[in-house]
Order: C-alpha cells, then sequence, then structure tokens
C-alpha cells in the first residue's frame, strides 16, 4: 500500500464565538498519528475531505516528530462532488486538483497520483499546484458557487417590486459565455454541509491573517443567504393578511436540493422555524428526509438558542405524503422549498378544491406552472417575480 486517503469529517462551527473555526481536527489528527505508528516505509498521504487550509503542514508536522520519522508525502486532492450527482461527477469531473511540495519526492508523489486518475480523466482536466493553493482552491470554489447564488437572489428581491422576472435575467445574463448560465437559479437560499461552512472558514483564515475587508466581503455571502430565507417566510406571513398563527402550512420539500435526504444547513428548517414561531402548523411532504430528523434539525436549532417552548413547537409539526390529497383537507397555504420533481405533477385541483380559500402557493424553486396555477384560482407567489397575482 502506498498510498493512504484521509477522508473525515470535520464539522464546522456554524454559531456563535469562533464561527468558522473548525470545530474538531482531532480525527484527522488520530488518522496521521495512526499513519506514523503503523507505516514502515514512506507512504503517499491524501488529504481529501475538506480542511482547513494549512492542514497539511499540521501531517507533516507529526509525521516528522513521530518514533519513526519517516517523511511521508501529503498531498491535497479536494472533492468537487456534489451530493446527488457524486457518481457522475466522479467520471466526469471539470479538473482533478492535486497539491503537493516542490521538492524532488513532492513531485514524484503528485506523478504517482496524477498517473491513477489519467485512466479516466483527461491529462489537461488534471491540475497541480502546491499544497496550500489546492487546499485554498476548494474554499474558494465553494465560495464561488456560493456567491453566484447570494448574487442571483439578491436580485430577486429588486426583480419581485420592479416587475421583472428572475428567470428571464437569470436567462439573459447567464447567455453571455464570460459569466455563464450555472448556478444561476434563484431560490429559498442555498443549504447543504458545504456551502456556508467552507465560507465562514474562508472569514475565519481572513480574520486570522487580519485581512477584515476580504472577511467581510466573504461574509455578506451569507448575509444574502439569510436574508433570502427571512425574506421568504416574512412574506408568507404577509400575503396570509400578516398572520399564520394557527394557519396550516404543507411545506413541500426538507432536504436542502432534490434528490438527497440531507437536511443539513436546509433553507426549510429556518423557514419552518420563523413560520412555528409565529404559530403555524406545518405538514411537510419529502420523500426522503423521515418526520424525526425534521424534529432533530429543529431541536438543533432551538437548543442552540437555548429556547424554553420547544416540545408546544414541535407539536406543530407533522410530516405526510403529497399523494396524500386529504393532508390538503383545510390547508391554507403550500410553500416549496426544495424542488422536488414529484411537486410538478400533483393534481393542483383536486389540491384547490380541498383548501380554504384564499389558497396560497409559495414557490421558492420556481418548478410550478403559475400561469396553471391562477388560472384554477391560486392565490400564487414566485421568488424572484411580480405577476399581478402577487401585488396582493
Ligand atoms: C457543493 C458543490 O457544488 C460541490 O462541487 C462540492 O464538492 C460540494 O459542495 C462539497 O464541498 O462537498 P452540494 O453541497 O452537494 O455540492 O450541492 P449543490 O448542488 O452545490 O447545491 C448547494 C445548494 O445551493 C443547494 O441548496 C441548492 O438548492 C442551492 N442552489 C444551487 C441554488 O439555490 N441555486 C442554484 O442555481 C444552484
Amino acid at each position: 500500500l502506498d498510498i493512504i486517503f484521509i477522508a473525515v469529517n470535520t464539522p464546522t462551527k456554524t454559531y456563535g464565538e469562533g464561527k468558522g473555526m473548525t470545530a474538531d481536527l482531532t480525527y484527522v489528527e488520530k488518522c496521521a498519528r495512526q499513519i506514523a505508528k503503523i507505516a514502515k516505509t514512506k507512504k503517499i498521504v491524501v488529504e481529501k475531505s475538506t480542511l482547513p487550509v494549512r492542514t497539511a503542514e499540521s501531517i507533516k508536522k507529526i509525521f516528522k516528530s513521530s518514533e519513526s520519522q519517516i517523511n511521508h508525502e501529503v498531498l491535497s486532492n479536494p472533492e468537487f462532488l456534489a451530493e446527488g450527482t457524486a457518481i457522475n461527477d466522479l467520471f466526469k469531473s471539470d479538473r482533478v486538483l492535486i497539491g503537493g511540495d516542490s521538492t524532488e519526492s513532492g513531485k514524484r508523489a503528485v506523478e504517482t497520483l496524477v498517473s491513477i486518475y489519467k485512466n479516466w480523466i483527461p491529462e489537461d482536466k488534471i491540475v497541480t499546484t502546491n499544497v496550500w493553493s489546492a487546499e485554498l482552491s476548494k474554499l474558494v470554489s465553494n465560495a464561488f458557487l456560493a456567491q453566484r447564488i447570494s448574487s442571483i437572489n439578491s436580485i430577486s428581491a429588486l426583480a419581485e417590486v420592479t416587475g421583472a422576472d428572475i428567470a428571464e435575467i437569470s436567462n439573459a445574463v447567464g447567455k453571455d459565455t464570460r459569466i455563464g448560465n450555472k448556478f444561476l437559479n434563484s431560490s429559498v437560499g442555498f443549504g447543504g454541509s458545504c456551502f456556508q461552512k467552507d465560507i465562514l472558514n474562508l472569514v475565519y483564515l481572513s480574520k486570522i491573517y487580519g485581512l477584515n475587508e476580504v472577511a467581510d466581503y466573504w461574509e455578506k455571502v451569507i448575509s444574502i443567504n439569510d436574508y433570502q430565507k427571512n425574506r421568504f417566510a416574512s412574506m408568507i406571513k404577509k400575503k396570509m393578511f400578516n398572520t399564520v398563527n394557527q394557519k396550516k402550512i404543507v411545506m413541500f420539500g426538507w432536504a436542502f436540493k432534490k434528490d438527497t435526504n440531507d437536511s443539513r444547513e436546509s433553507a426549510a428548517i429556518y423557514i419552518a422555524d420563523m413560520l412555528l414561531e409565529e404559530g403555524a402548523q406545518i405538514l411537510v411532504c419529502d420523500p426522503k428526509v423521515s418526520l424525526n430528523k425534521i424534529k432533530d434539525d429543529l431541536l438543533f436549532l432551538w437548543e442552540h438558542r437555548n429556547e424554553i417552548n420547544m416540545e408546544n413547537k414541535l407539536k406543530n409539526i407533522s410530516k405526510s405524503n403529497e399523494l396524500n390529497y386529504d393532508i390538503y383537507q383545510e390547508a391554507d397555504a403550500i410553500t416549496v422549498v426544495t424542488e422536488w420533481d414529484v411537486f410538478k405533477n400533483l393534481n393542483y385541483s383536486k389540491i384547490y378544491n380541498k383548501m380554504n380559500k384564499p389558497a396560497f402557493i409559495f414557490d421558492g424553486r420556481k418548478i410550478l406552472n403559475q400561469d396553471e396555477l391562477i388560472k384554477i384560482g391560486f392565490d400564487c407567489f414566485e421568488i424572484g417575480k411580480s405577476s399581478n397575482n402577487n401585488n396582493n
């Protein structure tokens, strides 16, 4: 065995003092110590998971100061796979990034790893850099993707008040090949375990080096994301005559995006939290996320805030299947927070007939056909769009 991959989950502190700091590097350290103890010959050790910049340096130190004193080569080979499309991404990667030392043995280690990837990745897509550039590039890639979403989401607010349509803007802007059309879908805000964590990591790193303007710049990407989630929840309340108290809201989706059961940092958690706080009764439909997970997500948020009313609020959240049309009986609103395909083809006339009137639909993912829904009789609101129907 010549190559050892280290892939561990190192959660980042997303709340409070020291926000952005990697909460637990113990496992990486443990892996490094284990390798130092067991390996009798020189190995190539590859950092695979997203780790704070300069982790490779700590790993090297552990090797150097170990009993065997073997200077194993440390490479950084960050992961760019996305959930739900990981296997496809693996075979059709835009690029593979490998960072290593510029010493002779460092270069040899890089070449060894390159030769493995060359089996299925064209050589011009394999990028080699120094270790720190590779580590930092991973954070920057996620920060740029998140920044695009925050940029388009910030404009969605402007589109709603000016009569523009954010989908048309995304399309027009994205046609410029210098800008490109990916990651320009306006939404209720990005979620997932990576974007916020990696930006916070970037912010923390910038602050450590006294680069406060840089830190502030990237922190704004997160502020806009929080703003979008708040804005969506406030909009729901406003349209429903300024109160959601005791109103039944069917929430379509809990996962942070479709085709995954992952709900980490999902916008749904924050939107549900705000509506529950206002006394709403929420019924969630999500093909993959369980009610227990939904409750755990809310409890995690509330415990952090030392809330006292947790059990009472939890009573107001339940889960069902979107195909069980009985659930829409006396519902006041439907709100789309995850873009699952299954929500597109429901029998909305049947749903409308069962709901209280006016029957509201708030589409935070722009997946439903607004014209058809308006024809049925729904009061529609779509993120980033100001239709006549939106202007009440
Ligand atoms: C992201 C990156 O896309 C991967 O390249 C990276 O490897 C991964 O993080 C990671 O660091 O592990 P992932 O978190 O699986 O992947 O999900 P994305 O597809 O990037 O979506 C993130 C969030 O942005 C989702 O909530 C999604 O709904 C939202 N989004 C995405 C938008 O709101 N609008 C868009 O146009 C695109």
